[in-house]
């Protein structure tokens, strides 16, 4: 591309240029916008990863989302449940191996025994965390969903300060294709705008490579992820899952899989050249794709791991697209092949430390 240089040098991306990253596909192009995606992670973010333990302590849902594997109509399933004491261990372990923050996952609930649940095992959580390397405990980012707003409000004051929940595409007519009726997009955008005004730190984030997604699609996405003012983002390829609704996307999938995975790490790239300062994951998907996909994420510009910490005997029945590496049983924790890997690549850890988004930060000051 003739002018790639002038885009990689401009301090805001419009529309076009997003839309023009996102259709590189000469190997040397590709490379020159990661360096630069690197670059600017590097000037605004730090040299540093951060550890986020994943635990994923249920996988009863009450959702049909036409894309994924734990639905609520896939009796293949075996459903579990992790008890409040399993929780709290998963969480000590995770700081005391140094990782900082965690991440507590399940598929979505709304009923009062649920939310209690969640709160009360946030309360533990913080208050067994506590230590001299981390006065304040575990930092906590919730991952269950849709909620009420008086529902996101006991868990922050439970003591979980970040949010995630992705909007899957911002175009509505492709989320609607995807979701059933009582998945609406309204209400997504909703429950996002509820957890910023209740002071969350809040991700979100899409499917990379859903059938009927354009680039067009996608730098819309990346336009949304700036207008809603994100402080996290975590995105990955949409991988298609037998027992769904969207298994006749196999052959598409296969097809596919290497330009899905290419976009997967443009896309990364180009979040991170116009948002700059937020936090990016680098997402196990990009692993079930290929091996060495999550180290290709934080070379293009993400800043974020979530070593997996779900009990061995979990795993297999969280799996929400096919090839999702880590469900071997006899493992408990995917924190030291990740580090392994990480300083493989010779970068840094950001250990004993929450890695709060320094965009939330920076809009904290602000205010
Ligand atoms: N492929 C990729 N990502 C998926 N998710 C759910 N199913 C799939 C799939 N088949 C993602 C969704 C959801 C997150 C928890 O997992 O984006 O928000």
């Amino acid at each position: 591309m003739k002018n790639l240089d002038v885009i990689l040098g401009k301090e805001n991306l419009d529309f076009e240029d997003i839309q023009q990253l996102l259709s590189l596909e000469e190997p040397e192009e590709i490379e020159l916008l990661r360096r630069k995606a690197f670059e600017v992670k590097q000037e605004n973010v730090g040299p540093k990863i951060y550890l986020r333990g994943l635990i994923e302590f249920s996988n009863y849902c009450i959702n049909d989302c036409y894309y994924c594997g734990i639905r609520k109509s896939n009796s293949s399933v075996k459903r579990y449940w992790l008890d409040e004491d399993e929780v709290v261990e998963c969480a000590r372990y995770a700081i005391n191996k140094g990782y900082g923050s965690i991440v507590l996952q399940s598929g979505e609930r709304r009923d009062q025994r649920f939310i209690d649940f969640v709160c009360r095992t946030v309360e533990r959580i913080k208050s067994e965390t506590r230590s001299e390397k981390l006065p304040d405990g575990a930092g906590i980012t919730l991952c269950v969903g849709e909620q009420s707003y008086s529902t996101y409000k006991r868990f922050f004051e439970a003591g979980a300060h970040r949010y995630l929940l992705r909007i899957e595409t911002s175009n509505p007519e492709l989320f609607a294709k995807i979701h059933p009726e009582s998945v609406s997009f309204a209400r997504r955008l909703e429950c996002l705008y509820f957890l910023k005004d209740i002071g969350f730190q809040v991700g979100t984030g899409v499917m990379i490579g859903l059938p009927g997604q354009t680039i067009e699609d996608l730098a819309r996405d990346i336009l949304f992820f700036k207008e809603i003012d994100a402080d996290m983002i975590g995105m990955g390829p949409y991988i298609v899952h037998k027992q769904t609704p969207m298994a006749e996307y196999e052959e598409y999938f296969r097809k596919n899989k290497y330009k899905i995975y290419l976009l997967s790490l443009k896309m990364i790239a180009v979040t991170r050249l116009a948002l700059k300062d937020v936090n990016i994951a680098s997402t196990t998907a990009l692993q079930a794709l290929y091996p060495f996909g999550r180290e290709e994420g934080f070379r293009f510009g993400a800043n974020v791991v979530m070593p997996l910490l779900t009990p061995g005997q979990y795993r297999r029945e969280y799996v929400l697209y096919e090839g999702k590496p880590c469900i071997d049983e006899f493992t408990n924790d995917c924190g030291e092949c990740l580090i392994r890997r990480i300083t493989n690549l010779g970068m840094e850890l950001g250990l004993n430390e929450w890695g709060d988004s320094l965009h939330f930060r920076k809009r904290k000051s602000e205010k």
